[in-house]
């Protein structure tokens, strides 16, 4: 039984030491595996071709919180992404960056400064500016509380329900059938979901028309959720204000690429988090204890709904 490892060779000798201290069997690259049928989990972000390989697979864990680049698993195979209280807190650092961002006009006076310009304009407090979570899985609860810990009027959209999130403080969360409403409240849209094929394209047309009129996005989802046209048209009438991208489409983007040159735009490079490598050991051991005593696995993804 054994761990392959597939992720950035710079983390293996921190999982190498985790795991051997662990008394758990780690190979780093598929070159060094002596026998497939040795491997019992897979580490990592890019799968290896063929998945087939290993007669003894029990469970992929993604090193990052996404699942969507995997390819579908074989049968009796768990997929596991890895949820860690560093990733979880280094996106909500990225959101809460990007709403000041937004919040204080940054790309106006980055802008403004390229052109030497001297120009105030009218300041809002953080209680007059409406933030709309879209997705309130463990980040988006964690971005919401801390938003609202700023003093924004937050709320949240989430597909399991309706009501409030309890503790701590209490933001409305929004039922999915009542999108709309949500919509119409944020000032300022900020996208967490998962990608699936019911979110993809969902940061559209339909979407944008349905924000206030100068809304902001904030998005550290997935490109795929994003359709580029839309977002650009979205811009150009004004119907958005402006964005702040830790996400395009495609990744990476081409140094031509539109959105490169468009002032009220901020994009950072897919970096919103970065998985700590103690932390996704960590994880991954967890996985393996789980897998040997029966019990759940963590950070276990619904193959069927896609996270
Ligand atoms: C990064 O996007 C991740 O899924 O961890």
């Amino acid at each position: 039984m054994a761990l392959l490892f597939l992720s950035t060779p710079n983390r293996a000798p921190v999982w190498r030491a985790i795991l051997s201290e662990a008394g758990e069997t780690m190979f780093e690259g598929e070159e060094a595996v002596t026998d497939p049928a040795l491997v019992t989990e897979i580490a990592c972000w890019v799968p290896p071709k063929d998945l087939g390989r290993y007669p003894n697979l029990r469970a992929v864990i993604s090193v990052g919180a996404g699942v969507d680049h995997l390819p579908p698993m074989p049968p009796g195979v768990a997929l596991s992404r890895t949820l860690a209280p560093g990733i979880e807190a280094m996106v909500r650092d990225w959101v809460v960056m990007a709403t000041l961002l937004l919040h204080r006009d940054l790309p106006l006076y980055i802008d403004q400064a390229r052109q030497g310009l001297w120009r105030p304009h009218p300041v809002q407090p953080a209680t007059a500016r409406r933030v709309g979570i879209l997705g309130m899985g463990r980040i988006g609860r964690l971005a919401a509380h801390s938003l609202q810990a700023l003093d924004f009027d937050v709320a949240g959209l989430s597909r399991s329900g309706g009501g409030r999130d309890a503790e701590p403080g209490s933001v409305p969360v929004f039922a999915e059938g009542d999108v709309e409403a949500f919509l119409a409240r944020s000032d300022l849209l900020v996208c967490l979901l998962p990608l699936t094929s019911e979110t993809r394209g969902v940061l559209g047309a339909g979407t944008f028309a349905a924000l206030p009129a100068g809304a902001g996005l904030i998005h550290a989802g997935r490109g795929g959720h994003l359709d580029m046209p839309a977002l650009r048209e979205a811009l150009d009438t004004g119907r958005l204000s402006g964005a702040v991208l830790d996400v395009t489409d495609p990744e990476p983007l081409p140094a031509d690429h539109w959105l490169w040159r468009d002032p009220r735009v901020i994009i950072t490079p897919h970096v919103a988090a970065q998985t700590d490598a103690t932390e996704g050991a960590r994880h991954a051991l967890a996985v393996i204890r789980a897998l040997r005593l029966g019990t759940t696995v963590p950070g276990l993804v619904d193959q069927q709904k896609g996270y």
